[in-house]
């Protein structure tokens, strides 16, 4: 086994050894801008390990066929590493069956599927969904779509100045004609927790499905479907140190079950005449046409390095990465942090007096730094803090606190040019 092969710890080293981890990220030792990357851009993407990588390569290389198709023996390869990702992803996320994880493109399609799947078969004209003000666009748009097509009407959780929930209102949001909750387990533009177990409970009690969109959950802490007991949870590979192009709709197979397909096509069905079409199982229906095959066995590759490095110690890490980051910039004149929720992840949303955000971005790009600029997919968030967009760095467990110095040292320089 090559150095690269394992990320655990040998004997005597620190419990969290990021120098050794780096070592994995071959994309970490190039300069894309012309100095050394500081890659704090890692809730738009993380990078992928060398595992991930080699998986990849020896699947092109050795097990490529299609799936679910053939009984040559390279199709039956790859089916079974197909499935065994699925089994993968399903422990990853504790589901209690691997049929309720779905594979998708990503997280917009994971939630699109939920609401053509689900939504549009029981959400009718006068129902209610309730969403929150930090959702992503990705948890908008789609039921914004179906709240138009079927009179729907969409109902929001404000948020507090900290960028928090207010509970209290969610609670209060709740009506006889509430038909389903979606709320993101973590903030993309501000880093806030969200207490979706709590929320999950109180919906439940109510009779009400929820929809966690769980992109910046995943790739930071464990997420747990049985403990948390939502309904589907949604979340993408290439976040989570796996390729673009794969994510996950996990759904409780009672709620899949009754959903109808949202694409129809080859492999999702069980019969097909001129009369009548049976649909396929779970997962399969909802799987129409060649899936992403590499992709899905990549993402099982990156959840098997995850797992090694260790979920709890990938927050440790990350929860000192930010809080380090906080109080240094924090500290800065100038510097306005925006969302300071007592619990967040490891994003770091800014403003910076008489400087654009995309300046920021453009000038830090300049020292190695990419972070992002903009409005983050997240257009009420910024609304309700009155920006218009904000620069965010997102760290991931292979950052250093070095790597914050380097930060805040570039946003003295854009100081510098700029005030
Ligand atoms: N949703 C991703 C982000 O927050 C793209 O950057």
């Amino acid at each position: 086994m090559s150095a690269r092969q394992s990320v655990l710890k040998p004997a005597g080293a620190s419990a969290f050894d990021v120098a050794r981890i780096r070592a994995d990220f071959p994309i970490l030792a190039t300069k894309p801008a012309g100095k050394p990357l500081i890659y704090l851009d890692n809730a738009a993407s993380s990078q992928m390990p060398q595992q991930v990588i080699d998986r990849l390569v020896r699947y092109q290389n050795t097990q490529h066929a299609n799936i679910h198709r053939a009984v040559h023996t390279l199709s039956e390869i790859a089916t079974a590493e197909y499935e065994e990702a699925r089994r993968k992803l399903a422990r990853f996320i504790n589901a209690r069956e691997e049929r309720e994880v779905i594979f998708t493109s990503g997280t917009t399609e994971s939630i699109n599927l939920a609401m053509h799947g689900w939504g549009r078969k029981f959400i009718g004209a006068g129902d209610e969904i309730v969403l929150t003000t930090l959702e992503h666009h990705s948890n908008i748009v789609p039921w914004q779509m179906l709240a138009e097509e079927k009179g729907a009407t969409i109902r929001v959780v404000p948020i507090d100045d900290a960028g928090e929930l207010l509970l209290d209102e969610y609670e209060k949001l709740f009506s006889e004609r509430t038909k389903l909750v979606g709320v993101t387990h973590v903030s993309n533009a501000l880093g806030t927790v969200n207490p979706v177990k709590r929320m999950i409970a109180y919906a439940h009690a109510r009779g009400v499905p929820v929809l966690v969109d769980g992109a910046q959950a995943a790739p930071h802490m464990t997420v747990d479907m049985q403990d948390l007991d939502c309904d589907f949870y949604a979340f993408s590979g290439h976040k989570l140190c796996g390729p673009t192009g794969i994510g996950i709709l996990y759904g409780k197979a009672a709620l899949l079950e009754r959903m109808q397909p949202f694409k129809g096509g080859g492999d999702m069905i069980l019969s097909v005449s001129f009369e009548k079409t049976v649909y396929n199982v779970i997962p399969q229906k909802f799987e129409a046409g060649t899936p992403p095959i590499a992709a899905a066995i990549g993402l099982g590759a990156a959840v098997d390095y995850l797992t090694g490095v260790g979920m709890d110690a990938i927050a440790a890490h990350e929860r000192a990465l930010l809080d380090y980051a906080t109080q240094k910039l924090a500290g800065m004149a100038g510097v306005r942090i925006i969302g300071t929720a007592a619990e967040k992840a490891a994003v770091l949303s800014f403003t910076l007096a008489g400087v654009h955000p995309h300046d920021v971005g453009t000038l830090l790009n300049q020292d190695g730094v990419a972070v992002r600029t903009g409005h983050h997919c997240a257009q009420p968030v910024m609304q309700r803090f009155k920006v218009p967009a904000t620069s965010r760095a997102s760290f991931a467990f292979y950052n250093t606190m070095a790597e914050v110095d380097a930060l805040a040292a570039g946003i003295v320089k854009v100081q510098e040019v700029f005030c």
